[in-house]
This record gives C-alpha cells, sequence and structure tokens, in this order.
C-alpha cells in the first residue's frame, strides 16, 4: 500500500510514511546479479576504532551498522543498474527505476536505491526478495533517507561520493 502510494504521489508518501513506515519503498531489483560491480566496500567490525579526522558521515555510517554479522563486519559489494552507469558517474540526473545496490555478502542483506519522479527511494531486501526492512530500525526506508539526506554534499541525488574504504587509507 505505502509503495503504492509514494510511487503515485509524493504527497500521499509523506501524509502515510509515519504509519507505515517500516516498508521498503524502493522494489526488490530482479537480476540484480548480473548488474555491474562498481565499488567494494565494506561494514566494518564493531570494533572498528575510524581514524579521528574522519568525516561525521563515515562515522555515522559506521556505527549504525556495526550490528551487521553479530558486529563482526562485512564485505560490501555496489552494483549499479546497467541502463543508469552513465547517471551514477555524474550521481544523476537520474532517471526512473532501480539504481544502485550495496550487498552485504556475509549476512546477504540488499540495500536498494531506486529512483522516482528524480527522487531517491529506499528499500532493503534479503536474496529471495523479501522485505526485510523492519528486521532492524537501521533497515527502515526514513533511516536510509535520514542519512543519505543530511550528507547532501556527500551523497548527490542519493548516491553517495565518499567511498568508506578511503577513511582508512
Ligand atoms: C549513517 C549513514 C547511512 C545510512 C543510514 C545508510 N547509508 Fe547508504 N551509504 C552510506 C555510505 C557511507 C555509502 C558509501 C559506501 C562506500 O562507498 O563505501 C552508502 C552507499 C549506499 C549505496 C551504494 C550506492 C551509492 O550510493 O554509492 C546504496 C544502494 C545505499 N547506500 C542504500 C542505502 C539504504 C537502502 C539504506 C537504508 C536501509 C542506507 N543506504 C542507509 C551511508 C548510509
Amino acid at each position: 500500500m505505502f509503495q503504492i502510494c509514494c510511487k503515485i504521489s509524493l504527497l500521499c508518501c509523506l501524509l502515510f510514511s509515519p504509519l507505515v513506515s517500516a516498508d521498503s519503498i524502493a522494489s526488490y531489483p530482479e537480476g540484480w546479479e548480473s548488474w555491474p560491480v562498481v565499488k567494494e566496500s565494506v561494514n566494518p567490525p564493531a570494533d572498528t576504532v575510524v581514524p579521528p579526522d574522519t568525516s561525521l558521515f563515515i562515522q555515522e555510517a559506521v556505527k549504525a551498522y556495526s550490528w551487521i554479522n553479530n558486529g563482526e563486519g562485512s564485505p560490501l559489494t555496489i552494483r549499479v543498474n546497467p541502463k543508469k552507469l552513465e547517471q551514477y558517474k555524474t550521481h544523476g540526473p537520474y532517471t526512473d527505476g532501480p539504481t544502485a545496490i550495496a550487498v552485504s555478502e556475509v549476512q546477504g542483506i540488499i540495500w536498494v536505491t531506486e529512483h522516482f519522479g528524480g527522487l531517491p527511494i529506499y528499500g532493503s531486501y534479503n536474496r529471495k526478495g523479501q522485505d526485510i526492512s523492519s528486521m532492524h530500525p537501521t533497515l527502515e526506508p526514513e533511516f536510509c533517507q535520514r542519512c543519505h539526506e543530511t550528507y547532501k554534499d556527500i551523497c548527490i541525488n542519493g548516491t553517495c561520493t565518499e567511498p568508506l574504504l578511503d577513511a582508512y587509507k
């Protein structure tokens, strides 16, 4: 219901999102397994010490997902819809449809960013395509949006330019 509402009208989405915010808004991108890999990244383990000069954005991302794989971290593969590779390079403007995913290789969590009407929408699924956004507060679309929106200089049009691994170089 929420998903349909959001795809029809942004106003509808904004009005009803507080009521049913745990559902993914982005849809499951069928066939993502064959999307090209653009970046290899990580969910660092919970005991990771981030270098002191690390941006707040990266620090928050590390903290938010320290629960992944029972705190032991996981490799993260970032794939982009082959139709949107050029758009991804310039961080948009994006056409409608699924845009990019980040896949936690250990737990099989798939973070999805889709665009609709030029705006990013978010969702999270397991490898069977089941919506898992209610599995953890940090997987709810509202939570995704909060981080990706707050750091507008880094996450342009919903995709992020500052690779996590750069913090450890
Ligand atoms: C606290 C901050 C934060 C939150 C919350 C967050 N992200 Fe991100 N996201 C990041 C960072 C940092 C990267 C870049 C990682 C890298 O390149 O190493 C990223 C990258 C991504 C990517 C890869 C494509 C890209 O932008 O380069 C997708 C897809 C994505 N996020 C979706 C989501 C979804 C879906 C959620 C919610 C379930 C979410 N994100 C929640 C910080 C966040």
